[in-house]
């Protein structure tokens, strides 16, 4: 199956599975509708197809694996939503959309986010709950320290404090592993522990993940500057408008686009070692940097 293909029909099992589990938190409509209005507003899945080609890589179940994929949407899209508020980004769309703040406020937008992060908690529980296998409560572990300050909102932290400072190539790289390579890395580790996959493949897995996570926010970092605000469904040049520190401040375009193509060239070396097994991933690497959205 081509990517492409492997895309549209693991996004939709997925956005089916998001829009099931939202229906659970009905109770409060103004609190529903903001968590619904972005987790539900298309993005491209990235995280939750990554944990189910990482499953499939090791011959996993999908329905064992689709809590935590869809957790790892969950605090993903949380992510996104405080991304974007004034305090932090200051952008106004997101998804094609307006941003949840623009629609709900400051406020409710904070409080989706939150319970976007706490829902995810939710889900992988009873996950564990209704399955308590060990590997299954690792990759649960994994996801939390992944979205903390050890992974995303430590990069997040970086993220901000950088913000108009002069930034060393050593702590560029730790906050993009942080900030985005994190939650891909976490991906790809809990699709395979849940999967049964050796302490080795766990390692190989985290270490392809690491470096497309890498290659994934410098090819955002570029897409900022010269994507297009519609097919991306967010506007461009907010980096720069935040004075913000990226790839592309500190390298430029051109150093930045071959820094990312050697970095998926040395992914593609490591997730060769599963031949024709794995290469939708390695088809996956190659999108990650030739993408448009
Ligand atoms: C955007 O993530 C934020 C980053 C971590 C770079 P995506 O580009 O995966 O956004 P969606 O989920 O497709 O909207
Ligand atoms: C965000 O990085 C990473 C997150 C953890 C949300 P960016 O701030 O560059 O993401 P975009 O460009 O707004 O999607
Ligand atoms: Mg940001
Ligand atoms: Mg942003
Ligand atoms: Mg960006």
């Amino acid at each position: 199956m081509r990517l492409s293909e492997y895309f549209s029909m693991n996004k939709t099992i997925v956005e089916a599975k998001l829009d099931n589990l939202i229906q659970s938190q009905a109770d409060i409509p103004v609190i529903h509708n903001a968590m619904k209005y972005s987790l539900l507003a298309g993005g491209k899945r990235l995280r939750p197809i990554l944990t189910i080609m990482a499953s499939s890589l090791f011959d996993g179940n999908v329905d064992e694996v689709m809590p935590f994929a869809c957790s790892l949407e969950m605090i993903h899209t949380y992510s996104l939503i405080h991304d974007d508020l004034p305090a932090m980004d200051n952008d106004d769309y997101r998804r094609g959309k307006l941003t949840n703040h623009k629609v709900f406020g400051e406020g409710f937008a904070i409080l989706a986010g939150d319970a976007l992060l706490n829902m995810a908690f939710e889900i992988m529980h009873q996950a564990l709950i209704d399955n308590p296998k060990l590997e299954n409560i690792k990759a649960a572990a994994y996801i939390s320290k992944a979205s903390g300050t050890q992974g995303m909102i430590g990069g997040q932290c970086i993220d901000l404090y950088y913000e108009g400072k002069c930034i060393d190539l050593n702590v560029l790289n730790a906050m993009h592993d942080k900030k985005t390579g994190a939650l891909i890395r976490a991906s790809l580790v809990a699709g395979a522990l849940i999967s049964g996959a050796k302490d080795e493949d766990v390692k190989r897995l985290e270490k392809f993940g690491q470096l497309i996570g890498l290659a994934f926010q410098i090819s955002d970092d570029i897409l900022d500057v010269e994507g297009s605000t519609e097919k991306l469904g967010k506007l461009t040049g907010s980096d720069a408008n935040n004075n913000k520190s990226t790839f592309v401040s500190y390298y430029g375009l051109a150093k930045s686009k071959e820094m990312a193509r050697d970095i998926i060239e040395e992914a593609q070396n490591i997730i060769g070692f599963y031949g024709d097994k794995g290469l939708l991933l390695k088809e996956l690497s190659n999108y990650i940097i030739e993408r448009d959205i």
